[in-house]
């Protein structure tokens, strides 16, 4: 079982992450639990770290208080993406393989601000409140 880091609101990346895009992948109350059920969690989970692993940081993080869209993955660019007017990205109902493979095709590419994603991707974007937001991007 991996451990589940609590991001704090005033959270900074740490350990190169600037430099690198940063993946979130929500593992709270609902994300990554059989309340999202024919989902192999731990599956999508070892796919983002062992895929991304030389490209991004990959961290589950405890509930990010989006239920209704789990499981959540938030894409953050990198520096050089956030130069060029990358954004986080928030994605929900990640829920198939084929959804996870278009993040790491995507993240693998730069992410926000250097790579389009896939159009199918566009499917799975969500504004989160602004609150919300704060919890993952500050
Ligand atoms: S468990 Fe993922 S948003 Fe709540």
């Amino acid at each position: 079982m991996e451990a589940v880091r609590r991001v704090s609101p005033r959270k900074t990346p740490t350990d190169g992450a600037a430099t690198r895009c940063t993946v979130t992948v929500c593992r709270g109350c609902c994300c990554g639990t059989a309340k999202v059920p024919g989902v192999d969690h731990a599956a999508q989970l070892a796919a983002l770290k062992a895929a991304l692993a030389p490209v991004a940081q990959v961290r589950a993080v405890n509930c990010l208080d989006a239920c209704e869209h789990a499981n959540v993955v938030v894409v953050q660019p990198s520096a050089a993406g956030r130069a060029e007017g990358g954004r986080p990205v928030w994605l929900g109902l990640v829920n198939d393989p084929d959804a996870t493979g278009d993040i790491v095709t995507w993240v693998r590419a730069g992410g926000p601000g250097l790579a389009e994603p896939p159009d199918i991707l566009g499917l799975y974007v969500f504004s989160p409140s602004r609150r919300v937001r704060r919890t993952v991007e500050e």
